[in-house]
């Protein structure tokens, strides 16, 4: 699904700050795989999903999504197989529109798989149903603007607006650093429903060592640009908390 072949991303090439952001990585991200990304600051795991999602581009090496060859292929252009959620939670969604209409620009934006725009009222009893499965009572506040609601509430909604479109990949960098542990604990649940019931390629990237050990099918440390440990299937499941601390030495 997602496939990374030698890429090489260095920032201020040439200039006394230069860093080599990613260096050298190859990785090969299947179909409905949840891949967790761990590592320390300034790893390099943010710079990975700019390039998986287009924003910034590699000097070398070659990226492909879905087969596709993308890998000069600006960010709009790629928009249509991922969605990307981020650490604040007012990306993603325009503050002084309702709920409804947030709904209804995310589904003019491209076809959407949940959603025909249709007769008003049938729009906004499907959009009511799908907000009614988040269990956070905001089904009945869709009339309300949603630069009004907490950040959990948001980012749980900008989840649920991203994953009903076309999109196949979902990038999550950081999705609850803003939010408290509670908050937290329910928006990467309703992620992780939302990666398994639309059948999702997802990377999150997080922190937290136990939300790491927690989700996801593979998990993977970066450490300068590169990286330094892959484990998926059993190995990935009976990782201790304590091991993966280890990693961090
Ligand atoms: N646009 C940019 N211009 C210059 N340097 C950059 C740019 N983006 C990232 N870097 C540098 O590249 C390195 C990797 O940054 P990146 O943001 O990918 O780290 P990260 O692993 O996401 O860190 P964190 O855990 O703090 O979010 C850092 O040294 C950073 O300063
Ligand atoms: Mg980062």
């Amino acid at each position: 699904m997602i496939h990374l072949n030698n890429i090489h991303k260095t920032f201020s090439t040439g200039k006394p700050n230069e860093v080599i952001a990613i260096n050298n990585v190859n990785l090969e991200i299947k179909a409905g795989e949840f891949v967790v990304i761990v590592g320390s600051n300034g790893s390099g795991k943010t710079t990975l999903l700019n390039l998986v999602a287009g924003n910034i581009l590699p000097d070398a090496g070659t990226i492909t999504i879905d087969s596709n060859p993308v890998t000069r292929l600006p960010e709009h252009k790629r928009s249509k197989w991922i969605a990307r959620i981020f650490q604040n939670p007012l990306l993603g969604t325009a503050g002084d529109l309702s709920i409804i209409d947030n709904f209804r620009l995310a589904a003019l934006r491209t076809q959407n798989k949940g959603l025909t725009i249709g007769k008003n009222d049938q729009f906004k009893a499907v959009v009511r149903n799908k907000i009614t499965t988040l269990g956070m009572g905001l089904e009945d506040k869709i009339e309300q603007p949603i630069g009004t609601l907490s950040g959990g509430q948001r980012q749980a909604l900008t989840l649920l607006m991203s994953v009903m479109d076309t999109c196949k990949i979902l990038l999550l960098d950081e999705p609850t650093a803003a939010l408290d542990p509670r908050s937290a604990e329910n928006v990467l649940r309703i992620a992780n429903n939302l990666i398994k019931e639309y059948n999702l390629t997802a990377i999150l990237v997080t922190h937290n060592l136990k939300d790491a050990g927690n989700y996801g099918s593979r998990i993977i440390q970066m450490g300068e640009g590169a990286v330094l440990k892959d484990v998926a299937g059993a190995e990935k499941q009976n990782l201790k908390q304590n091991e993966l601390y280890d990693w961090f030495g």
